[in-house]
């Protein structure tokens, strides 16, 4: 046997069998030479076997890995809603299982019933899942017209006694905007106020619409809007009201922002009239932090169950043609994420979504780009996988 490695280097097989091969007598090599054949073609097999049992420990692994992950996780109700609702959910679910989030969805559709009282209630399994899992991802749904029903986003309000809506609002770096630096989030009474739909006629003519504010809703907002502030590294919480005029009702608001106030001195108070707040909001709204504002007025401007939204709508003009932007769906689940203290997929998928903006080359149509839904999910995935 000749080796010609470094000295105490032992040759490979098929190096020791090509050595092995041109020492041989010239009339041993026929003989030989199928032999090494046979021997190349058995070691070609077991590398190609080698190769599939890499595969299939690598496969056993990741599965091994899913199911100690989902063994954890947290059920959360998805309802992917109407128009390009689906779509959207579809790609939120494909960035949420590239970047291992511990979260199995359960999926349930959301149309109006009418109960034999006639009450229009949400169907039995999306309420039963609602009040399994105590917190959902839900799509935008529509609000026909003239349906003869309420509208569903009111409807899953009211059955889930919604009464905290949050909006964050922050400007995206490489997506130009009227302003930049914007960081603020705006959080409104979801329940009552001008909202509660109490009205009316007194005589013919004249309708009159009831303004509801009550001390519980108005403690239990306020409370929210400074435990939002302090989970969430905020410094400043605005009361927005119009208690010169309604004294009585902002009044009371106001006189439960101010106590919650007082049980939260780490966190600065300030109180501003609703048109103040509207005309310092398009001069310059970074100067904004949280906003807390009773129904009406975080409609003009912007914990039991919790539920999370785009804001936009079912976008009909697009659905099914794979052109809608998941973004707003997406940074909402990021929101829910935090919710429920995920922090670090948070991130990563907050990064990967914001990097991709950033970066401008996977853009969908509305942020001036080219590329499809599947498209600009399919880079966020990619920017997801690069981070690990
Ligand atoms: N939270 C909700 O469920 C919600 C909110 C608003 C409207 N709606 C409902 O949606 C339906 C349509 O409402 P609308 O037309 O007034 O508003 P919309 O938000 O659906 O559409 C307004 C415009 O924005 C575009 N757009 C919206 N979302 C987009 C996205 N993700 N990517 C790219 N483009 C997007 C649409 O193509 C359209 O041109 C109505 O039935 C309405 O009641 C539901």
């Amino acid at each position: 046997m000749c080796s010609r490695g470094p000295v105490g280097e032992r040759p490979g097989p098929e190096k020791w069998v090509e050595d092995s091969y041109w020492n041989l007598k010239p009339t041993w090599k026929t003989q030989s030479g199928k032999a090494v054949e046979r021997f190349y073609n058995i070691l070609k097999e077991c590398r190609e076997l080698n190769n599939k049992a890499a595969d299939i420990i690598a496969k056993t692994e990741r599965t091994i890995s899913s199911i100690k992950r989902l063994s954890d996780a947290r059920t959360v109700t998805l309802i992917p809603g109407d128009g390009i609702g689906p779509e959207i959910s579809e790609a939120i679910v494909k960035i949420f299982e590239v970047a291992e989030v511990p979260i199995c969805w359960e999926e349930r559709t959301v149309t109006a019933i009418q109960a034999p009282s006639g009450k229009w209630i949400i169907p039995p399994e999306a309420k039963e899942s609602m009040d399994a899992n105590k917190i959902g991802l839900k799509g935008p749904l529509k609000t026909p017209i003239a349906a003869g029903h309420p509208s569903m986003n009111l409807l899953l309000r009211k059955t889930f006694d919604l009464y905290a809506n949050v909006r964050p609002c922050v400007s995206i770096e490489g997506f130009k905007t009227p302003y930049s630096g914007v960081d603020l989030v705006t959080i409104r009474e979801n329940t009552e106020g001008e909202y509660s739909g109490i009205e009316h006629v007194i005589v013919e003519g004249v309708v009159q619409s009831i303004k509801l504010i009550t001390e519980n809703a108005s403690r239990r907002i306020a409370e929210f809007a400074f435990e939002y502030a302090r989970n969430n590294q905020r410094s400043t919480v605005t009361a927005v009201h119009k208690a010169n005029i309604m004294r009585m009702s902002d009044g009371l608001f106001l006189r439960k922002c101010r106590e919650a106030a007082e049980n939260c001195k780490d966190i600065k108070f300030t109180e501003m009239y609703l048109d103040t707040v509207c005309l310092n909001m398009v001069q310059d709204p970074t100067q904004f932090d949280v906003l807390v504002m009773p129904n009406l007025y975080g409609d003009i401007l912007s914990d039991l169950f919790a539920i999370f939204e785009s804001v936009h709508g079912t976008a009909p003009d697009i659905a099914g043609l794979d052109l809608a932007n998941p973004t707003a769906l997406l940074l909402s689940a990021v929101m829910m994420l935090r919710h429920m203290e995920l922090h670090k997929p948070a991130k990563k998928i907050e990064i990967a979504c914001f990097e991709t903006i950033k970066d401008g080359k996977v853009l969908t149509k509305d942020l001036g780009g080219n590329s499809k839904c599947s498209e600009f999910t399919a880079e966020i995935c990619r920017r997801v996988r690069d981070q690990d």
